[in-house]
């Protein structure tokens, strides 16, 4: 299981700091939840805040975007340093064209469903991905409890990306601790992203290596 921990959760007065210590710790990815107060009820990182933090390390950004209308920013993350930048498939006005947008800069394309969306949404554009992200709690904040039930479409991502031979990444959002964690990866998931899990622990190299 790969580990990219979510920055939501870390000190946002020592965001630098931070960002040192989880490169350090051997994060996988460096997950940054950007939140528009519209798509969900918090507002959080600009791409301001991303360029400034792309100096510091050199960890892939796993960008993952809870905004309307996402091809709007697209450009502006990409610019900023975003390595992934994952939209929500609800958010989005035309998905394919959104897809085709964040291709041509060069990122990797991620595609995200909210707990209330079914897997059905998002399975016919599989193949047009690098990865899709389940989210295992209602998006807009850390802390949350680990919805148990996202698992069946874990399991079904799983089973479709192995039926049709393709390379795309599972990767889940939301609740995850080394419990949670290990669920996950039974049901087919590739990436694990934590917040609270690792920035409130007291060894984060340690918390990283449990997840993994
Ligand atoms: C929630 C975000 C998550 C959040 C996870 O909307 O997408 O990335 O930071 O936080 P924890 O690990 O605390 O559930
Ligand atoms: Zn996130």
């Amino acid at each position: 299981m790969k580990v990219a921990p979510s920055i939501l959760s870390s000190d946002f007065s020592q965001l630098g700091k931070e960002i040192k210590r989880i490169t350090e710790a051997g994060a996988d990815y460096i997950h940054i939840d950007v939140m528009d107060g519209v798509f969900v009820e918090n507002i959080t990182i600009g791409p301001c805040v991303v360029a400034a933090i792309r100096k510091l390390t050199e960890v892939p950004f796993d960008v993952h975007l809870m905004i309307t209308d996402p091809a709007r920013y697209i450009k502006a993350f990409a610019e900023a340093g975003a390595d992934i930048i994952t939209f929500h498939v609800e958010a989005a006005q035309n998905v394919v064209e959104t897809i085709n947008i964040i291709k041509s800069y060069g990122k990797k394309v991620g595609l995200s469903i909210k707990p209330k969306t079914s897997v059905e949404e998002i399975i016919k554009y599989l193949k047009l991905i690098d990865l899709v992200l389940v989210m295992t709690v209602e998006p807009g904040f850390g802390g949350q409890k680990f919805m148990f039930d996202m698992m069946k479409k874990v399991k079904s991502l799983k089973k479709e990306i192995q039926a049709k031979n393709l390379n795309t990444l599972i990767e889940v959002d939301g609740g995850i601790n080394e419990k949670t964690a290990q669920i996950a990866a039974s049901n087919g998931a590739d990436i694990c992203v934590a917040g609270t899990s690792i920035f409130k622990s007291a060894d984060i190299k340690q918390a990283i290596e449990n997840l993994r």
